[in-house]
């Protein structure tokens, strides 16, 4: 579909390319007609600039124009949306295999990840990928019922075990560093069966399962990260029961979820510092995903309420000094509560010790940005009552000039990441910042013109807000490959490299981008021409 924003973009393209000819006159000598030629041309080129700066998906650069030399470039997948061999070696159900298998209508192309691009079998293919990137890290997540089918220690599986060991030397052998995600949706059934996120028995049988990875990879792993988007998995899988596990109770499963993924994150993380951190030398944190909120009436309060809706529910109790969840969800969630004839509050509260074992807990904050929105108070009551959606009291508009991705909900909106980077700066005290996510979605293509501006434009955010003092660490792609999009299967295409999903052997191929992200990674630099 054209957008708006594609038709002004096309109208700019063709505009430029007369900028050969009209420079030719400038070539031809220097009589009168020619100095008027020449201050056409000069006005010509300001005229280009100018709108220049309003091409969609595209930031101006602020300061420096070189990331610093310890920055880590990357790129990200997830076990789930790559790995296939759903059920090779010993690996048990995760609640995706039950969902894809007994679902297949709720999927936009009836597909699963029972193959997917196969790194099970593959991964010399996704290495060679990595290797031809020269990305200095790799983030993967590890699929929990791979090395615990059942979710428990009592089902251990050797195997699972070592076909993370194999990628893990792999990568170190390349010189590549392995960021790993000891959950990225895929919870082991059996886990389920009890009640998954919602029951707190989560929360140690988590940290079981954290303490086999730590023992078995920690000795080469120096960057760990708990939970993957626990915002997404909980309201989706606990709230609006749009993913597995299905369950609806909105307003009170998902906000049970949330709290017990803080405080397996918490228990985690002071297990690896008290038992692990001090001989194997790493750091854990965890990875939250946000957009960020802008306000067509300058109105700071509206956009600080959507931040803390979003990001602030989970990174407030963990990364702010006083902890615990926002100031302002407790009263609201307190107050719609009470009209609801309840006694206590459907947002836990944390009780005995765990407000102070959670604040702190964490060595730095991953961050996934895809996108923005514009936010103003709800003009009439939003969702079913109760959920997040009614508690928030909030309505979302885009802006009809960015840039959408295939994705209906992806619009390009760079000013947005330089705008969280900023926030989290404000709010939690400059936590170093690791982006473990940003992306783009297309039909796969593979000249990506618009992934590529999207990645110019997002990396420049991420440049401006280094340049104003926000601390950066790492920026990673997401994703090394195109893999299973979880509701929209192989119909939204994000990776750098293409996989032949009608073929056996699953070929990966470079696109446009994946050449363009490797000069960045060389360079340190931001190209302005593709
Ligand atoms: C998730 C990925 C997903 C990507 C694009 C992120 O929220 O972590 O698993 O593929 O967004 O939707």
């Amino acid at each position: 579909m054209r957008t708006e924003s594609d038709i002004k973009q096309n109208s700019l393209i063709n505009v430029s390319q007369q900028i050969p000819s009209v420079s030719a006159d400038l070539q031809a000598g220097c009589d009168m007609s020619n100095l008027r030629s020449m201050f056409f041309v000069v006005g010509f080129l300001v005229y280009l600039i100018s709108q220049g700066a309003a091409e969609p998906c595209f930031l101006a650069a602020k300061g420096s124009p070189t990331f610093p030399a310890n920055f880590s470039f990357g790129v990200a997948t997830a076990a789930y949306q790559i790995e296939g061999g759903w059920n090779a070696d010993g690996k048990g159900p995760s609640i995706w295999d039950d969902f894809t298998h007994k679902n297949p209508d709720k999927i936009r192309d009836k597909s699963s990840g029972d193959v997917a691009a196969d790194s099970y079998h593959r991964f010399d293919q996704d290495l060679q990928a990595l290797k031809e990137l020269k990305v200095d890290h790799y983030r993967f997540s590890i699929a929990w019922s791979r090395i615990y089918p059942t979710g428990d220690i009592s089902s251990k599986n050797q195997k699972g075990i070592d076909y993370y060991n194999n990628v893990i030397d792999k990568l170190i052998a390349n010189r590549i560093e392995p960021v790993v995600t000891m959950f990225h949706y895929d919870l082991p059934s059996e886990v389920q069966k009890i009640g998954g996120f919602a029951n707190s028995l989560l929360v140690n049988q988590f940290v079981v399962y954290a303490i086999e990875l730590f023992e078995n990879y920690g000795d080469r792993v120096k960057t760990w990260i708990t939970f993957n988007e626990p915002y997404d998995y909980c309201q989706n899988g606990y709230g609006d029961a749009s993913y597995p596990p299905q369950v609806y109770a909105p307003g009170v499963a998902d906000y049970l979820c949330i709290d017990n993924t803080l405080k397996a994150h918490a228990a985690t993380y002071h297990s690896y510092k008290s038992r692990f951190a001090k001989t194997q030398g790493g750091r854990l944190g965890i990875t939250l995903d946000s957009r960020f909120f802008f306000s067509r009436t300058n109105d700071e309060d509206i956009v600080d309420r959507g931040m803390q809706y979003g990001l602030g529910i989970l990174a407030h109790p963990i990364f702010s000094k006083s902890g615990g969840y926002p100031d302002i969800m407790i009263m609201d969630i307190g107050a719609n509560s009470q009209k609801e004839g309840r006694i206590r509050s459907r947002l836990p509260s944390f009780k005995n010790k765990w407000r102070d074992i959670v604040r702190g807990s964490a060595d730095f904050l991953g961050l996934n940005y895809y996108s923005s929105r514009y936010i103003k108070r709800a003009s009439k009551p939003n969702g079913v009552s109760p959920s997040w959606e009614r508690d928030m009291d909030c309505d979302t508009s885009i802006d009809s000039n960015w840039l959408r991705a295939k994705s209906d909900w992806l619009y390009c909106v760079p000013e947005g990441l330089e705008g969280i980077l900023k926030f989290i700066r404000d709010e939690y005290d400059n936590v170093e910042v690791m982006i473990t996510e940003n992306g783009w979605s297309d039909d796969g293509e593979l000249i990506d013109d618009n992934r590529i501006r999207y990645l110019r434009s997002h990396l420049q955010a991420v440049l401006n807000a280094i340049n104003d003092g926000c601390k950066i660490s790492a920026y990673t792609h997401w994703s090394l490959i195109d893999n299973f999009e979880w509701l929209k299967g192989y119909t939204e295409k994000f990776g750098l490299y293409a996989v032949n999903m009608s073929s056996p052997n699953r070929e990966r191929t470079a696109k446009k981008s994946a050449g363009y992200y490797k000069q960045i990674i060389e360079s340190r630099k931001i190209p302005s021409i593709f």
